[in-house]
């Protein structure tokens, strides 16, 4: 409907995984969160946390009344729990054993913080999908996460976008935890 689009890929593995309950952070509009709720509403089961510093200049100036997640449709929002705060004080209560799916799009400069949490929270199996862009400062804090605490046998498991703005990276946890990735 939009375009091209990487969230097709968040769809895909919400389906296949079907988890009780999937995390993101980074919502914005909430594209991704739609993408992610019709894949759970489609498998019938899960709920999503959504988590958003709830910063509006991030949407379109010409919004009447801007609401971070404004896209995503009121008949999927029964599965839905929108938090708005900083994802470091929301993000380790939410992430648990029951989180088969963390998506993390938040600035660089947290990405850290919340993956070094995942793998302290989430359990061994369960995936983490971010994005980072090749060359930029995300891919290198993807690829030292990937080193230490995920089953991949790549560094960077990833998704490009035909626009070219957004590249997916994508693990599995291991069994050892955050050891070795520290904040
Ligand atoms: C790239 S946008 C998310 C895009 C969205 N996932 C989509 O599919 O369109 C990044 C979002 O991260 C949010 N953000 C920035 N810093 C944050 C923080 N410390 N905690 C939670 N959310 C944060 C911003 O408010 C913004 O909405």
């Amino acid at each position: 409907m939009f375009y091209h689009n990487w969230r097709d890929i968040l769809y895909v593995l919400t389906r296949l995984v079907r988890p009780a309950l999937v995390v993101e952070t980074g919502v914005r509009g909430g594209l991704s969160s739609a993408y992610m709720l019709s894949a759970l509403d489609h498998n019938t089961r899960g709920q999503l946390v959504s988590i958003d510093i709830g910063d509006t200049s991030v949407l379109p100036a010409d919004l009447e009344d801007p609401e971070i997640g404004w896209l995503v449709p009121h008949r999927l929002r029964n599965r839905w729990e929108l938090r708005l705060g900083d994802s470091k004080s929301e993000l380790p209560s939410v992430l648990g054993d029951s989180t088969g799916l963390f998506f993390s799009d938040v600035p660089n400069a947290i990405l850290r913080a919340e993956l070094a949490t995942a793998a302290a929270r989430m359990r061994p199996g369960s995936i983490i999908v971010t994005c980072c862009p090749v060359g930029s400062p995300a891919e290198a804090t993807w690829n030292e996460f990937a080193d230490a605490a995920l089953t991949n046998t790549s560094r960077a498991t990833r998704w490009a976008s035909e626009d070219g703005r957004s590249d997916l990276c994508a693990g599995l946890l291991g069994d050892d935890g955050p050891s070795g990735f520290e904040v």
